[in-house]
C-alpha cells in the first residue's frame, strides 16, 4: 500500500505579536521567521518522521520552492510529483501571539495551478487500495476525490481550512474524515451543537465513514461503525500552535497505515501533537517516531 499526499506547500512568515492586528491598526512584529508549512507539507513530513513512505504530490514556484522541497527531501518523503510553476509558491502570514495561537492569511499561489492533467498523471501511478490524503488547500479538491475513489484509493480527507471548495467534494466518497468542531458544524450546516450532538449527526450524515472529531483542549473522538474512542490531550507548555493539527493528521494515518489500532495511533498523534506546540514554526516543530513516547 502506497501512500500519496496531494497537498499544499507555503512558505510560513511567522510574526511573533502581543496581540492580533486589529482594523486600521498598525502594529511592530518583535521577531518574524520564515517555516516550510502548508497543512499538506506538513502532513507528509509528519507521515515521514513517523516513519511512513510518503509520496508528496503538489505544486511550488520555480524561484522560491527550494526551501520547501529540501524540507520535504530532508525527511525521507518522494517530492518526484511536485511540479515547479513560474509563478510565487504559497505562503502564509502568521500572527503568533504570547499565548503561541495563531490567525493565519494564505496566499495560495503554485497551490491553486494544480490542473486535471496533472492530478491524471500522479494518480495513474497509485492503485486501489493505496491511501490518498487531501486538504483543502489547493486546486481541483473535488476532481481529486473523484478520481481517487474510482480508482479505488482509499480517501483521508482534512477539509482545512472550511470554505464553499469542500460542499463541491463528494464527501461519502471519503474513508476517514478529519475535521475539528467548527469544520463539522459547517459541513452540517449545525449551528451551537454540543460535542455529543455533533457526533451523533456526523454518523447519521456518513454512516460509512470513519470520522476523527479534533476537539482542541479536549482532545478527538473516533467514531465508526462499530466504536467511538477518546483521546485526551498531552498537556505541555504552548509556543506555537501552528501544525499541530497537521502532526496529529499525520500520525494518526501512519499508525493506521502501519496496522496499529485506531485507540494506539490516537495516543501516539496526541503525543505527538503535544510535542509540535511546544515548539516553534510548523514543519520543523514536528517531532520524529523516536521522539514520541509514553510521558
Ligand atoms: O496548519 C498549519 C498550516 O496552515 C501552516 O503551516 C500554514 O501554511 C497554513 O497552511
Amino acid at each position: 500500500m502506497k501512500v500519496l499526499n496531494f497537498g499544499s506547500l507555503n512558505l510560513d512568515y511567522v510574526y511573533d505579536v502581543d496581540h492580533f492586528v486589529r482594523e486600521g491598526e498598525t502594529l511592530s512584529s518583535k521577531d518574524m521567521n520564515v517555516f516550510c508549512g502548508g497543512k499538506g507539507l506538513n502532513q507528509s513530513v509528519a507521515l515521514a518522521k513517523a516513519g511512513i513512505k510518503v509520496y508528496h504530490a503538489g505544486a511550488v514556484g520555480s524561484a522560491d520552492g527550494a526551501m520547501l522541497l529540501d524540507a520535504l527531501k530532508s525527511v525521507g518523503a518522494d517530492i518526484s510529483y511536485i511540479k515547479k510553476y513560474d509563478m510565487a509558491s504559497g505562503h502564509a502570514i502568521i500572527q503568533k501571539n504570547k499565548n503561541g495561537n495563531n490567525c493565519i492569511l494564505l496566499y495560495g499561489g503554485a497551490n491553486q495551478n494544480i490542473g486535471v492533467e496533472f492530478i491524471k498523471e500522479v494518480l495513474d501511478d497509485f492503485d486501489r487500495g493505496d491511501i490518498l490524503l487531501l486538504q483543502n488547500e489547493i486546486s481541483n479538491l473535488a476532481f481529486i476525490v473523484d478520481e481517487g475513489a474510482s480508482k479505488g484509493m482509499r480517501i483521508v480527507l482534512n477539509p482545512s481550512p472550511l470554505n464553499e471548495k469542500i460542499f463541491e467534494c463528494d464527501l461519502e466518497k471519503v474513508e476517514y474524515l478529519i475535521l475539528n468542531e467548527i469544520e463539522a458544524s459547517d459541513i452540517l450546516g449545525a449551528s451551537d451543537t454540543g460535542e455529543d450532538e455533533l457526533i451523533e449527526k456526523l454518523t447519521k450524515r456518513f454512516p460509512n465513514t470513519k470520522i476523527m472529531l479534533t476537539l482542541g483542549e479536549k482532545g478527538s473522538v473516533y467514531v465508526d461503525k462499530t466504536k467511538m474512542i477518546r483521546q485526551d490531550i498531552y498537556k505541555t507548555e504552548v509556543v506555537d500552535t501552528t501544525a499541530a493539527g497537521d502532526t496529529f493528521t499525520g500520525y494518526f494515518i501512519a499508525g493506521i497505515v502501519s496496522g496499529t489500532d485506531v485507540e494506539a495511533a490516537m495516543k501516539q498523534a496526541a503525543m505527538a501533537a503535544s510535542i509540535t506546540v511546544s515548539r516553534k514554526g510548523a514543519s520543523p516543530s514536528i517531532p520524529f517516531a523516536n521522539e514520541v513516547c509514553e510521558k
